[in-house]
């Protein structure tokens, strides 16, 4: 299963997926065939209008402690709950792990010189909590922090910001046996944990993500289960969203306490919701699904409520929500982070719980690697409708990005033409928005290199920077050259 069929699934629906073929035909607004990809701006194969972004923007790539780190049980690091479910024979393609993944806990420097090479302003990477704490909770593991100290700093040598992810998504297992997100108890433990990281290493960090995809991991994690810890509760899942948004308040006032300038947010996945025909029932199918998936961890910090589609009294009781939580939840957020890699066309479906909707992946542009439909049009839609809905100070694109196989040839070039039309499409997305006044600051491209991707094993790659797993030997691809210049000047063409 794919890990974004939960596209299909957030409704928890227990009927199939997809909107059959010939019925999706027949309801088609505008029909596909009306589609003229060519001509439209922001669809493959048109190049974006030549911008020049501002000078302080920040370009970046991001990765995650899980999918490049590696050293899964060194120097006192606990066990996580991907290190259990990569270690479940059938979880992942390959049988892969991330037992090495890139190895970036040894060859870091490495990687920080690589951002470097690539002109990189900003680097996104995720902080490893079983590394911190092994079992979930207590006193620090020192030889954790000083991973992260001795990477902040090679950072801040190269001038390069950090932007810290606190949680992507390695659960100490110890605190999964305990119960998990769906465990209130979970969001204190959680609390002492970013305390601890703020006291240790808050002093080299200004821009903070508290969360990596809070909808994502939630659901994939408790519903689906295609991801760790791989429980398949709609229930339980229903639980971890609200557990995780209390956890989000929490952290970020622990974070303002001792550091009110610094930056802090969460990474936000979104989707570009388009109703799979122009009848009303559709159009709200539409608004309901991004909702749950785009909003449900973005209105509760800013607006102190959860989505009023959807959060009946029934639905807060099922998640557990008590008297004071929404105080709890709420949280003024210093700008909005946002991942964005797909369209999602949505039909009303009655029978699905709670969202009532079902969605499935356009078929209109080309695919990536990972099935991913290729349809720049759809990020500006979702970045000014986002930008219509909070009016935030400021945005970072906290990830976007595309998997292509290209390998190196016999002359060690590695020629990635389609990704880097990608980027040049999907940032063509960004710079409209931007001149049409979104407050976008930065951008971090998933990924700075190949690595390990979920449940997908080491089948997608994402990255700048080509990796070859058997010799940990990196290599820039031409995107990344590409993307180099680009964070040199600023423009785009
Ligand atoms: C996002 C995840 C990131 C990576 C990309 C491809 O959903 O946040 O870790 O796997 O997808």
């Amino acid at each position: 299963m794919d890990r974004r069929t939960f596209l299909g699934l957030t409704a928890g629906g227990l009927a199939a997926s997809a909107v059959s073929g010939s019925l999706r035909e027949s309801l088609a607004w505008p029909s596909p065939h009306q589609f003229q990809p060519d001509f439209m701006p922001g669809t493959p194969g048109v190049p974006p209008e030549p911008y020049q972004f501002p000078k302080d923007f920040y370009w970046g790539a991001a990765t995650a402690s899980y999918q490049v780190e590696g050293a899964w049980r060194e120097d006192g690091k606990g066990e996580s709950i991907w290190d259990r479910f990569a270690h479940t024979t059938g979880k992942i393609k390959g049988a892969a792990t991330g037992d090495v993944a890139c190895d970036s806990y040894h060859l870091y420097q490495q990687d920080v010189a690589l951002a470097k090479q690539l002109n990189l302003k900003s680097y996104r990477f995720s902080i490893a909590w079983p590394r911190i704490q092994p079992s979930g909770a207590g006193t620090a593991n020192q030889k954790g922090l000083d991973y992260y100290k001795r990477m902040l700093d090679e950072l801040h040598a190269a001038n390069i910001r950090p932007l810290v992810t606190l949680y992507h998504w390695d659960l100490p297992q110890p605190l999964e046996d305990k119960g998990g997100w769906p465990n209130r108890e979970t969001a204190n433990y959680f609390v002492d944990y970013a305390n601890i990281v703020v006291e240790a290493l808050g002093d080299r960090i200004n821009t903070w993500c508290i969360f990596n995809e809070p909808s994502v991991f939630t659901s994939d994690g408790y519903d689906s289960g295609a991801h760790a810890p791989g429980r398949k509760d709609w229930d339980a899942c229903l639980k971890a969203t609200h557990v995780v948004n209390l956890a989000q308040g929490m952290a970020f006032r622990a974070i303002k306490a001792a550091y009110p300038k610094a930056e802090v947010s969460s990474a936000f996945n979104t989707g570009d919701a388009v109703p799979a025909t122009n009848s009303e029932a559709d159009r709200a199918a539409a608004e309901r699904w991004a909702a749950f998936h785009n909003y449900w961890f973005v209105d509760p910090p800013l607006k102190g409520h959860y989505p009023q589609e959807l959060a009946t009294d029934q639905v807060l009781a099922a998640m557990g929500v008590r008297d004071g939580d929404m105080e709890i939840v709420k949280a003024p957020l210093d700008y909005l982070g946002i991942n964005y890699y797909n369209r999602a066309i949505v039909a009303d479906s009655p029978d699905r719980r709670v969202v009532h909707a079902a969605a499935h992946e356009p078929e209109q542009g080309p695919k990536t690697e990972m099935g991913w439909e290729v349809w720049p049009g759809g990020f500006y839609h979702l970045l000014t409708t986002v930008n219509d809905r909070y009016k935030p100070k400021a945005m970072e694109i906290t990830e976007n990005g595309c998997s292509y196989g290209d390998i190196p040839e016999a002359n060690g070039h590695v020629p990635d033409e389609r990704r880097t039309n990608f980027f040049r499409g999907y940032l063509g997305a960004v710079a409209r928005a931007h001149k049409s006044g979104v407050p976008i600051r930065g951008y971090a491209a998933w990924s700075l290199m190949d690595n390990f991707e979920w449940a997908e094993g080491f089948t997608q790659r994402f990255g700048f920077v080509f990796v070859d797993f058997r010799t940990l030997k990196r290599t820039v691809k031409d995107s990344g050259k590409w993307y180099a210049q680009l964070a040199a000047t600023g423009k785009l063409s």
